[in-house]
């Protein structure tokens, strides 16, 4: 049965119910490399194009390059994005050669810097990745940087084959100004099975539960969580998922609007937890990425990690097959979401090859061949489930009947000022322990942020 819920509870935003939502869903380094030229020669016509308007089609055999901005640099997600870049010939023909622009960083701060500079100064690429929501309309789209692609999702027959929830979440104002990819998920807990076998423990469903297997683990040598946070999404991803597992989805929700206390004695009771989950680590977190902690999962040096489900696309990239997955603790029922999409910047050179790129992206087949990999779910609803693996046909179920609510990590739930004060208090937090300096600076970017008193 599906259930009513609230989505992503918007500040700034239309309201979005989650039931709308969940109903619909039915289904730094930069480097620049070539990684894709179209089918060179070929002059099928093709029509692009579009305006905010309208349309101001082309038609044309497409040409030139096309910069494809992106943080996917990992096996996974490099393995998704190849597979898109690979489809781009048979919709786009011409001879358009697309620049596979990244800039390593999980959670993508590095590569956000780096576009910063770039789109402020009048430096574009063709198009970026942006997560949907705050991250895509407070700092792009209100900022009057983006292109409408309305016409382009009329065209395309987008309205019908997207949830209308994450319609609402692309779009400002009435217009959508992004093309989602997929779905993620923040809050799973994923386990090396063979390690939980050898010595006997349960998959946590609380955090009692995990605090009591984490202490057999540590009895026995064995690292009880993985984490790698040379990326500070990593350790406020970790934080939002024991906010979750100790608020319910409702307390967690209202963080966002006002509605939660951030000085109430439940925030303090999960930051005590996350503190106490830190005690359990590997010492050597902050210079790892998420994904090389993901590796002391594989080899079995480590137990757990809790990370988003592109840890799956990196398993799968690394073909270990010996993982377990489990809602993170305290937070099974509730999808903890983000997505990732791609816009039309203004000024984007090479418009026209941009706009066949969207069209790509949103597309069924890039869809299909871009998510098994990346270890994402379709963000749109008429995907083949029999394409998809065990844990991501598991995760279309769940995203159909949870309660989703947004990722803070992932810049669905808040500003990115404001996500910037938590990510400075978490840091400091995760060097100096001090719960209460990292309540007082929550509870005081909330108000920063105007939505607290
Ligand atoms: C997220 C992004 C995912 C994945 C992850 C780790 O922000 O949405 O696609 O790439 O970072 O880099």
């Amino acid at each position: 049965m599906r259930r009513t819920m609230k989505f992503w509870l918007p500040i700034g935003m239309a309201l979005v119910a989650l039931g709308v939502l969940a109903s619909a869903c039915g289904g730094g380094t930069s480097s620049s490399d070539k990684t894709a030229t179209a089918a060179a020669g070929k002059k099928t016509p093709v029509t692009t194009g579009t305006s905010a308007a309208g349309a101001t089609a082309t038609s044309a055999p497409l040409s030139g390059k096309l910069e494809i901005f992106s943080w996917w640099t990992t096996g996974g997600e490099a393995a998704g994005l190849k597979e898109l870049f690979n489809l781009y010939p048979a919709t786009c023909p011409g001879t358009v050669e697309i620049v596979n622009a990244t800039v390593a960083g999980g959670g993508g701060a590095n590569a956000r810097q780096v576009l910063t500079t770039r789109m402020l100064g009048n430096d574009p690429p063709g198009s970026f990745q942006v997560h949907m929501g705050h991250e895509l309309t407070d700092t792009w789209v209100t900022g009057d940087y983006m292109e409408p692609l309305d016409t382009l999702f009329t065209q395309q027959g987008w309205a019908s084959v997207f949830p209308k929830g994450v319609l609402d979440i692309v779009s400002y104002q009435g217009k959508p100004y992004s093309v989602p990819v997929n779905i993620h998920r923040a809050n799973v807990l994923w386990y090396n099975k063979s390690v939980f076998t050898a010595n006997n423990l349960q998959v946590p469903k609380t955090l009692d539960d995990f605090f009591t297997a984490a202490d057999a683990l540590k009895a026995k040598g064995i690292t009880p969580l993985a984490l790698g946070d040379v990326d500070s999404f990593a350790s406020i991803q970790l934080m939002e998922t024991v906010l979750l597992g100790t608020l319910g989805a409702d307390g967690y929700n209202g963080l966002w609007t006002g509605a939660t206390d951030w000085n109430s004695a439940k925030v303090t009771d999960a930051l005590n937890a996350y503190k106490k989950m830190l005690g359990y680590v590997n010492s050597d977190h902050s210079s790892l990425s998420w994904d090389q902690a993901n590796d002391l999962v594989i080899s079995g040096k480590a137990a757990m990690t809790i990370m988003g489900d592109w840890l799956e696309g990196d398993n799968k990239a690394k073909k270990f097959t010996g993982y377990g997955w489990a809602p993170s603790p305290g937070t099974a029922g509730v999808y903890d979401a983000l997505s990732d999409t791609f816009g039309l910047p203004k000024k984007a050179p090479n418009r026209d090859a941009v706009i066949c790129w969207l069209k790509v992206v949103g597309s069924k087949k890039g869809q299909e061949a871009f998510n098994p990999l990346k270890g994402s779910i379709c963000a749109r609803t008429d995907c083949d489930a029999s394409l998809f693996d065990e844990y991501l046909q598991s995760a279309m179920k769940d995203w159909k009947t949870d309660k989703i609510v947004p990722s803070l990590a992932h810049g669905a739930a808040v500003k990115q000022g404001w996500l910037t004060e938590v990510s400075d208090a978490v840091t400091a937090f995760v060097a100096d322990k001090n719960a209460g300096t990292l309540q007082s600076r929550l509870a005081a970017a909330c108000k920063t942020a105007g939505v607290c008193k």
